[in-house]
């Protein structure tokens, strides 16, 4: 994690503010494949991840587009409310959970909302490469579509097809279309809200396989609970390979009840994107509810996200890397 300072900012929409940030320190920020993000530390203290949504060559500063969630824990409220040129805050380095296939002859792009951030930066990417691709961009309206005007002016914007202000029913159609009949070495990558997300994968999945079809892991949602197995949010215990047993009751983690017991675990987003707080599993059955971990890694159950991730068995025996 490190300091940089904010040098701009402006709202894209009503909902969106744009952040611009470089190291306070005056250093070089390091480079970063499209698609990336960033973990954002506010000015309350509450860790998001953004995505970093600025040309990937421009390594001057790292740019981020903050949606205000009026149900969230004040993190994005705070970036909007509080966070001004020059305001300070702490970030992690570039992470890589969603990127552009190398292998690809043929990329299709396809955001809903906020959505828009991680493939903007994947579009300006392929474009500098010359690559072939399609960025399809739903919204409401234009007027809550983040970055329309950039987009409508880009050197891409050939490659931009909008479906701003249609309904649900008539998304579906188009990207039914869209989606239909693209080459055996295409790619698609999603990114919005879970059920646009799920909808993406049905329709690219009539022509290609599961491994060509990328989606967004945190724009699922970011709470704990809000991953792909909900189970039940009970009580279980959690044993160490050292032996000591401890009761994670619900709405605590394994993370909070090892940290609160002093047993040293390290995370960084505590949303289960980051893959930092990954435990092995010796015994048990995992409820598996991070984004960072596979669906191969899941079934095979011998790995668990401690910070958000729970239990089927009553008790988890796990070893602490
Ligand atoms: S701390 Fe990031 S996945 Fe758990």
């Amino acid at each position: 994690m490190f300091t940089v300072t904010v040098t701009e900012t402006h709202a894209e929409t009503d909902t969106i503010k744009v952040l611009r940030l470089v190291r306070s320190d005056g250093a070089a920020l390091a480079p970063y494949p499209a698609g990336a993000h960033i973990d954002v530390t506010g000015p309350t203290g509450i860790t998001r991840p953004y995505s970093l949504c600025g040309p990937p060559e421009d390594t001057g500063a790292y740019t981020i587009a903050v949606k205000r969630e009026e149900n969230s824990r004040g993190g994005s409220q705070a970036l909007h409310d509080k966070v001004e040129p020059s305001t300070e805050l702490t970030i992690g380095a570039p992470r890589r959970l969603f990127g552009l296939a190398p292998q690809a002859r043929e990329h299709h792009l396809v955001a809903a909302g906020i959505g828009i951030t991680p493939l903007l930066a994947m579009a300006y990417e392929l474009h500098a490469r010359k690559a072939e691709f399609r960025l399809h961009y739903v919204a409401r309206s234009r007027a809550e579509a983040a970055f329309a005007g950039l987009l409508e002016k880009s050197a891409f914007a050939d490659r931009v097809v909008r479906h701003f202000g249609a309904g649900r029913q008539a998304v579906a159609h188009e990207l039914t279309g869209a989606l239909a009949g693209l080459p055996a070495d295409a790619h698609v990558y999603a990114c919005g809200p879970e059920s646009f997300m799920a909808q993406v994968r049905v329709l690219a999945a009539r022509g290609l396989p599961e491994e060509q079809i990328h989606s967004e892991p945190f724009r699922a949602g970011t709470s704990a609970g809000d991953g792909a197995d909900n189970g039940a949010d009970d009580g279980f215990e959690v044993e160490l390979d050292t032996g000591e047993v401890y009761t994670v009751p619900p709405g605590k983690s394994i993370a909070d009840v090892l940290e609160e017991n002093g047993v040293p675990l390290e995370t960084s987003c505590r949303e289960g994107i980051c893959g930092t707080c990954v435990l092995r599993v010796v015994e048990g059955e995992p409820d598996h509810r991070d984004h960072c971990l596979s669906a191969k890694e899941k079934a095979a159950g011998d790995q668990i996200a401690a910070c958000v991730s729970r239990a089927r068995s009553p008790r988890l025996v796990v070893e602490l890397w």
